[in-house]
């Protein structure tokens, strides 16, 4: 740890901030204790100056494992879903679940036109009250006329303008205005903030207000992905467990997490395992495609399950409906190579394409999921898969890995340091004579 002192003379400062990212990684390994593995695994060049172009003050890059989920049958086509996350059995459920679905007609999609929202708050200064609002609503064409120019290309690929709404917030005395655009393939953070900042001196102009702040919305609930299967209850037969049976637990596990907002929060989040791993792998923005998926779960106030299951005779359906603001372009989705090549594996879908893609991981993550919770329980094909980490922390290196995983599953071995021991002594059993 640094002293206050000197993590400032260190890290601050404009031969810190300003200086190249070799000159920052120097500064680190002469001051920052233990760094000699950061600095060692991450030592590729590119991704050096890849980091320095993407973010400030860079000092390296985060490898996060990146795997192949599937093959996934969606909507009559098969995909293998690039995923970048660092949680083991996420990708084996993945592909579970794909399977399953797979041999029983796989998984269909739907999205909506991607509309995105930016709001421009405009204080009150003129004394309008909630009568400002028919004014700005009476002006729409003016601030339509006004985005042209900047929603033109937009317009050309049959995207741009979607329209206008006005409230009033008493309690603030403010005005809101809500700007509505089809943003296509992009995620549409950057055209939407120019928009809004665009028409702030208008706003301000036709109320006599002062516009507080103008801001794209990531509630994103015009940009709805849907996903749905359907699998003949047989399907889920297990040794020990009837598949009417487990697809009847399913449908209860739902239903709770549908009622219980404490368990729809983890249902959720096993939902997110996979979109928020494809969006890592794509290069999207992870946290606004969360925040919107927790915003929709809440959106009647209280928190529910996003996905829903049914029984109808002896077949089992499952469907999952939510804001999926998914883009092909811009940001970092197009710069960075991994991204890049993720999109080329999913055949370069466009956005509302990849968004349905990632409805159907989604979906078949918490299928995988609530399958695993209602029958053996979700630690044992954790703690296997855990086996392989378990495997490396020891000692086991390249081929190791694999054998001496199957030691730690056989022998049930739990903790580091029992695995660390017996590592030793596996090694000497299998040293070369
Ligand atoms: P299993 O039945 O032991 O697997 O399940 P298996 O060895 O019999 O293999 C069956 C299929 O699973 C394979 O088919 C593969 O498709 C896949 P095959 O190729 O053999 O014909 N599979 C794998 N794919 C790639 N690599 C692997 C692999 N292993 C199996 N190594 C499994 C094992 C992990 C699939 C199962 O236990 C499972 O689905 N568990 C759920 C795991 C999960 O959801 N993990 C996320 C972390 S927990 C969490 O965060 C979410 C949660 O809290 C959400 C919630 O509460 O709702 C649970």
């Amino acid at each position: 740890m640094f002293s206050r002192g000197t993590m400032k003379k260190v890290f601050s400062g404009k031969k810190f901030r300003l200086g190249p990212v070799h000159q920052r990684r120097s500064i680190i390994e002469a001051e920052s204790p233990g760094s000699e593995d950061f600095l060692h695994s991450g030592r590729d060049e590119e991704m050096l100056s890849l980091s320095e172009a993407m973010v400030e003050q860079a000092v390296g890059y985060m490898a996060v494992p990146l795997g192949l989920a599937g093959p996934l049958l969606i909507d009559g086509r098969q995909y293998m879903i690039p995923l970048a996350t660092e949680e083991p059995s996420v990708i084996a459920a993945c592909s579970f679940a794909g399977g399953l679905t797979a041999r029983h007609g796989g998984i269909s999609t739907s999205a909506s036109d991607p509309v995105m929202a930016a709001q421009i708050f405009i204080e009150d200064k003129g004394g309008l009250g909630s009568a400002g609002i028919e004014i700005i609503q009476a002006a729409q064409e003016s601030i339509k006329d006004k985005l042209m120019p900047m929603l033109l290309s937009m317009e050309n690929r049959g995207g741009g303008w979607r329209g206008m709404e006005t409230d009033w917030m008493e309690s603030e005395r403010i005005f809101f205005v809500t700007l509505k655009i089809d943003v296509r393939d992009a995620m549409g953070a950057n055209l939407l903030n120019s928009a809004a900042e665009r028409v702030r001196p208008l706003l301000e102009q036709l109320t006599g207000g002062q516009v507080l702040m103008a801001i794209l919305s990531n509630r994103c609930e015009n940009r709805i992905a849907r996903a749905a299967f359907s699998l003949p209850v047989k399907s889920l037969l297990r040794p020990g467990s009837g598949g009417r049976e487990t697809a009847e637990r399913i449908v209860k596990a739902a239903r709770i997490a549908r009622k219980n907002s404490d368990r729809a929060v983890t249902h959720n989040k096993g939902i997110m395992n996979g979109i928020s791993a494809l969006a890592l792998a794509a290069c999207n923005d992870t946290r606004a495609i969360e925040a919107a998926a927790h915003a929709y779960a809440c959106r009647d106030g209280q928190c529910r399950g996003l996905s829903e299951y049914w029984l109808e005779g002896n077949v089992l359906h499952g469907s999952l409906e939510m804001p999926l603001p998914f883009a092909v372009t811009g940001g970092a989705v197009d710069f960075h190579p991994t991204s890049r090549w993720a999109l080329a594996l999913l055949d370069n879908p466009d956005a509302r394409g990849l968004s349905r893609i990632a409805a159907a991981v989604g979906l078949m993550q918490n299928l995988a999921a609530l399958r695993a919770l209602v029958c053996e329980g979700i630690q044992e094909g954790h703690l296997s898969l855990h086996a392989r980490r378990l495997s490396f922390s020891a000692g086991a290196r390249g081929e190791d890995i694999g054998a001496y995983t199957q030691v730690i599953r056989r022998e049930a071995i739990r903790s580091r340091s029992a695995a660390m021991n017996r590592f030793k002594r596996w090694k000497k059993e299998h040293a070369p004579l």
